[in-house]
């Protein structure tokens, strides 16, 4: 593959400036902070923002593209009702988000974009509709684009053809109805990889959060897209690169996550748990997202392009990973401690670290959560088929964007080695982390 068909972040020259400077470079590169124009919430979320919405577009614009897979055309035709009967609004429904955002299913959205010609694109969906609205708003006003260039402040003037790109989430937890990221899968390469495209005009203008959306969610997803949320709040908090702006919301985030994942896993009608969730996911995607995905996100991304399960869960599979490593070089964990009710007076570091781990494995567990990848069932994974994929997941982790803002060097022989002990996970190796 020739340096033209990589992303900037894998070229090992820049990779290596960023590498060496540890988290401390990508501090000034991702000074912006972006958000949503409005996030409606609430159960009138959605009249308010249909209403919003009629009166700003004039008449000969009323055209909107809703970006939804086939499982949840429901959503979205309940979106389209409310349109037309509310504010008189046209609608087209794409049906066709695929999971992990394969770039072909971009090109479709594209095309019955050139014939429609629709001023407003919304998402109703998870991370992968969301993702696929971003990449369709993208190729469609900036079709020229090569993804491998992109970088955050590239501002390529989008939204002269679509006024507004707006994200309806019906999971808690991807936090992509905020954030300036889309995830795709690059199925030009062999084998596909998921690629971070950021920038920040793929910020939604406006995020709608529906609780009657999130409701029916079953509960390894509500599980999965929970631990997805916790993962972005604390794999980005351990970051040297955070901000006070991050801080806040990350902190946040996992207070709300702690108190009330475990019940909306257990009882998916618990409505006041799924807003706390909705929201949680909202704030931790204000976090992590102004900053970066920590490197579970790295290892959790390559492990799920080559296993296919869900991102939540690979994520939540190497966040104590993430944490031990990096805590060897920053005393951020200490915080994390004390939200999980860790005593950390008068006591030594590893003592504490040791505690935290234990406490995040014991509430992942409430949540439902495997935490090694021997323990998962959806899919059974064997320790030959996991070994037999090790060169590639070193690979493309190195390869991630998120390694570039892990908080401690990182590089290919490191990742191999938590690689090899996330199989079992056990929680001597992961102090081991820490110490070598
Ligand atoms: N852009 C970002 O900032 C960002 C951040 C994190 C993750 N991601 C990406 O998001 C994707 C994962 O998104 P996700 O976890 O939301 O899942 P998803 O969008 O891939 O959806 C997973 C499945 O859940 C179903 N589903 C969604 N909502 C439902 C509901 N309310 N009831 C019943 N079923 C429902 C969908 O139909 C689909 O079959 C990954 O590709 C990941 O890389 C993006
Ligand atoms: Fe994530």
């Amino acid at each position: 593959m020739s340096r033209r068909d990589i992303a900037w972040y894998e070229n090992p020259e820049i990779k290596g400036l960023f590498i060496k400077a540890a988290s401390n470079a990508m501090r000034g590169y991702h000074a912006p902070i972006t958000s949503p124009k409005t996030t409606f919430t609430g159960t009138n979320s959605l009249t308010d923002f249909i209403n919003h919405l009629g009166a700003f577009l004039k008449d000969g614009e009323k055209r909107v593209l809703i970006v939804v897979d086939k499982d949840l055309r429901k959503f979205g035709e309940k979106v389209a009702e409310r349109l037309a009967t509310l504010r008189g609004i046209d609608s087209r429904l794409f049906d066709n988000v695929l999971p992990d955002v394969p770039k072909y299913t971009v090109s479709e959205g594209v095309e019955i974009c050139k014939e429609y010609d629709p001023k407003v694109i919304i998402s109703v969906g998870g991370g992968s509709a969301i993702d696929t609205s971003k990449m369709i708003l993208l190729y469609y006003e900036r079709p020229e684009i090569n993804l491998n260039n992109l970088m955050a402040p590239s501002y390529l003037g989008l939204r002269k053809k679509v006024h507004w790109l707006v994200a309806i989430p019906t999971t808690s937890g991807t936090g992509a109805e905020t954030t300036f990221i889309a995830v795709v899968s690059d199925t030009d390469r062999d084998p596909p990889k998921k690629t971070e495209v950021v920038l920040y005009e793929l910020c939604p203008d406006f995020a709608v959060l529906v609780p009657e959306f999130v409701k029916t969610m079953p509960p390894y997803l509500t599980m999965g897209t929970g631990i997805d949320a916790l993962a972005h709040a604390m794999g980005s908090y351990v970051l040297t690169m955070s901000t006070d702006f991050s801080d806040m919301c990350n902190l946040k985030a996992i207070e709300l996550i702690l108190k009330y994942l475990p019940r909306s896993v257990k009882r998916g009608n618990d409505m006041e748990a799924r807003e706390k969730m909705q929201l949680a996911a909202y704030i931790a995607g204000l976090g992590f997202g102004n900053v970066s995905g920590g490197i579970e996100h790295s290892m959790g991304h390559s492990f799920g392009a080559l296993f296919h399960v869900h991102h939540g869960v690979c994520v939540g599979l190497f966040l104590c990973a993430s944490i031990a490593y990096q805590s060897k070089v920053t005393n951020r964990f200490l915080d994390l401690a004390r939200l999980f009710s860790v005593n950390t007076e008068g006591r030594k570091r590893n003592e504490i670290l040791k505690e935290l781990l234990e406490k995040l494995r014991e509430f992942m567990r409430s949540a439902k959560c495997p935490i090694s990848i021997r323990e998962l069932e959806q899919p059974k994974i064997s320790k030959e088929d996991y070994l037999a994929n090790i060169d590639q997941m070193v690979e493309f982790a190195f390869n991630d964007y998120c390694t570039l803002s892990s908080s401690r060097k990182i590089d290919p022989p490191q990742y191999r080695k938590i690689f090899l002990m996330s199989y079992d996970n056990k929680i001597e190796d992961l102090m081991e982390l820490y110490y070598k």
